[in-house]
């Protein structure tokens, strides 16, 4: 077969895709009255945030290098959300300089910092909901019960910052659509206890952690939507609250392909080593936890080709560096074939400068 000559490695970004998602989303959670702040550390390529900011887009971000990104790209400070809990005190400064009035807290210790970097904004609690169904939990290192997110919002006004909302995520490629519903009563419950103290939030933020990993998202996302949109009509009558979302991998994570080149196969131990020129240190660490991509042979196969069982490993001298341990492909690949890693549209191309916080600076002392 004449294989068309490409460079590799490559990352390949679908912008049509990403519009494609954006859109559906929009459509499928509550029906365009949610508004989207996309969260930047999925992917934060100046030509995805592009397309996003062109379609109507919010951003979430939490860091000073993501706020940097936002800076270039001219994105409003109205359009940006910060929702990392807990923050780096210069960059509560550097977010409430440049005009964003929306911050994350799960901590009194963080209201403090609020009040003395960002006076006088808008704080929202990150509330600890279980991440039951989720591939990622995202547990643990942030959020607070129902009740002390109460008591935290009732504190605010100590601090002359102003109670506007709550927030939660219910784990990274969640596919139970219990986990939102869960979570939404709580929402629920605080909201009445809140609106008993006459504090009345603006908004609720139901987060990421829609399905978009190895599996069928539209379905999903539809599914979800059927349990969640009379939730959220319910809680925006109840409570008059508009409702907030910060998808990542559902917007951008299958419009993305990482097309790689076999440059060595090798017998090894009773196996056949397939070497190609890219490996897990390019972004694909989440694989040290159990997280799995697929690797495609992008040609047609032929009915009566054999299928092998393939390691797949990158070019570098680490013995961790493996994609998969059984990918079954034609027994007969070659040197300079074309292998296709999917999906690597989100948290792939980010995992650089991870949610913005670049390398250390290095210091040689003699
Ligand atoms: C605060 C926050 N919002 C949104 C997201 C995006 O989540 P997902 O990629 O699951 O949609 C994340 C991801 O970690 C997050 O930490």
């Amino acid at each position: 077969m004449q294989k068309k000559k490409i460079n590799t490695p490559r990352l390949i970004i679908s912008e049509k895709l990403i519009e494609h998602n954006y859109n559906y989303f929009n459509n499928s959670i509550f029906s365009e009255s949610a508004r989207i702040f996309y969260s930047l550390k999925a992917n934060n390529h100046p030509s995805v945030i592009r397309k996003l900011k062109s379609l109507g887009s919010g951003f979430e971000i939490s860091s000073d290098g993501e706020l940097e990104i936002m800076k270039k790209e001219k994105i409003k400070p109205e359009l940006l959300i910060y929702s990392n809990p807990v923050k780096i005190p210069t960059h509560i400064a550097n977010a409430y300089k440049y005009g964003i009035k929306k911050f994350a807290f799960d901590s009194e210790n963080e209201l403090k910092k609020i009040k003395k970097y960002a006076p006088k904004s808008g704080i929202f609690a990150r509330i600890n909901v279980a991440n039951d169904g989720s591939e990622w939990k995202l547990t643990g290192k942030f959020g607070v019960t129902a009740g002390e997110s109460v008591n935290l919002l009732k504190k605010a006004r100590l601090y002359e910052l102003n109670p506007i909302g709550i927030t939660f995520h219910v784990g990274w490629n969640n596919k139970s659509h219990t986990a939102w519903e869960n979570a939404l009563n709580t929402c629920c419950e605080i909201l009445s206890e809140l609106k008993k103290n006459n504090i009345n939030l603006r908004f609720v933020n139901i987060g990421g952690g829609f399905p978009a990993h190895n599996v069928n998202q539209y379905t999903k996302l539809n599914q979800i939507a059927k349990i969640i949109n009379p939730l959220l009509q319910k809680i925006k009558n109840n409570f008059n609250v508009e409702i907030y979302t910060e998808p990542g991998s559902f917007i951008v994570a299958n419009s993305g392909v990482l097309l790689v080149k076999i440059f060595d196969i090798i017998e090894r131990n009773s196996k056949s080593w397939i070497y190609v020129d890219s490996g897990i240190s390019q972004g694909f660490y989440w694989i040290f936890s159990g997280l799995q991509y697929n690797v495609i042979y992008p040609y047609k196969i032929s009915k009566n080709k054999k299928l092998k069982k393939y390691v797949i490993t990158g070019p570098t001298c680490d013995t961790h560096d493996i994609f998969t341990k059984d990918a079954f492909l034609p027994e007969d690949l070659c040197m300079d074939d074309y292998l296709i890693i999917y999906p690597a549209g989100a948290y792939i191309s980010s995992a650089r400068e991870y949610n913005g916080f670049g390398y250390p600076e290095i210091k040689i002392f003699r």
